[in-house]
């Protein structure tokens, strides 16, 4: 465990005081307990000191002390206990604090590290020049799937690589850190699957047993392996084989996943993929109109819930253009969303919407109708 101490005297300013809103709000916390028990607003009080200030200040502790009635010894144990609270300046446009646990670890944060020391500071807890950016390790902070990760004030930044943190520090330290989407930055959604769910993606697919008369002695037994999801599809589909019935055993099982793992990994098979997933077929009549790539494409990422993973899968469906999915009628935009699995996401986010904004007149356009930039 580290020692913790106070900032040095020559950085700690003479007073510390509430101000306005945060008074009243201080109040009105305090009063959440019962009588005689006020100082068990202490952590509030001392997060909301730290973040009127940057950090918790030797005169913010006495300060807070006093209005809970405790010994100026009591809430210095308090803050000096919990890393939350920073005991000396830090950034005033972004602490960033990169996690070092095992799984961030394993995933990178090494890597994010150097950023920090190359673009902010050598040492953790040291001001860039300006004083506008710091940056500590940190333990886990619960985002562990989407390792690598950093926080930064109470937003994690997840599944980053090198070159997105150094873009988050750079927006940051230009002061348009509200600009940065939290989150993983990656196609994903919160810690679902990279590119949408993988299992239990074609809940109505029966699961079949394999028929009895089918052991015979050396067969290992039908229910020894459990097939993937995509797998079990893909066997149900050579078991329902109006010539030919297999019975599952372990080695036809295998033999199935193995030939989903290969076609699923093959992009030049999509057809295949999709048969074996259950998405709609790529003949459906109501499958939008695609093109051949042209000479200018447009970012599809800056429609909101298209991600770099998206986009390509766009692209082999022939939709290079914000016209394009502009023109998307109902069926179209439900066979999309089925074939990408977004359960409603394409209708929820409005995806017609933005891109006829973003056809018509490019990000302003946006921004006058959404009152936002796009992602
Ligand atoms: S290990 Fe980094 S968030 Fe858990």
């Amino acid at each position: 465990m580290s020692v913790r101490r106070l900032a040095e005297d020559n950085v700690q300013p003479a007073a510390f005081a509430f101000n306005r809103e945060n008074a009243a709000w201080a109040q009105m916390t305090i009063q959440k307990y019962p009588k005689g028990r006020e100082q068990s607003a202490v952590i509030p009080l001392l997060m909301r000191a730290q973040e009127q200030d940057g950090w918790v200040t030797k005169a913010a502790i006495e300060s807070i002390a006093d209005m809970l009635g405790m010994a100026y010894i009591r809430v210095l144990e308090v803050a000096t206990f919990y890393t939350q609270f920073q005991l000396k300046p830090v950034g005033t446009r972004a602490h960033v604090q990169v996690c070092g646990t095992t799984p961030c670890m394993l995933r990178g944060a090494e890597d994010l590290i150097r950023v920090c020391k190359s673009k902010i500071a050598h040492d953790p807890f040291t001001l860039n020049e300006s004083g506008t950016l710091s940056w500590e390790e940190v333990e886990c902070q619960g985002a562990c799937v989407n390792a690598p990760m950093v926080m930064i004030f109470k937003d994690t930044y997840e599944d980053l690589t090198p070159e997105q943190l150094e873009q988050i520090i750079d927006r940051f330290d230009a002061g348009k850190g509200a600009d940065v989407a939290p989150g993983p930055q990656i196609d994903r959604i919160f810690s679902a699957p990279e590119g949408g769910p993988t299992t239990l993606a074609t809940p109505d697919a029966p699961v079949k047993k394999a028929p009895a008369a089918a052991k015979k002695a050396g067969d290992a037994p039908a229910v020894s392996v459990p097939p993937s999801n995509a797998a079990r599809v893909k066997t149900d589909a050579i078991e329902t084989n109006a010539a030919v019935k297999t019975p599952v055993t372990a080695k036809s099982a295998a033999a199935a996943n193995a030939k989903v793992e290969g076609d699923t990994a093959d992009k030049s098979k999509p057809a295949k993929a999709a048969e074996i997933s259950g998405k709609p077929s790529l003949e459906d009549k109501n499958r939008p109109a695609g093109m051949s790539r042209p000479g200018s494409v447009d970012d599809l990422k800056l429609i909101s819930g298209v991600g770099p993973k998206i986009e390509g899968t766009l692209h082999e469906l022939g939709i290079f253009t914000f016209a394009q999915v502009a023109s998307w009628k109902k069926v179209e935009r439900e066979w999309v969303d089925s074939y990408l699995n977004f359960k409603g996401r394409i209708e929820r986010d409005d995806w017609v919407k933005q891109a006829k904004a973003l056809a018509k007149g490019g990000e302003a356009e946006y921004i006058k109708v959404f009152g936002k930039k796009p992602r």
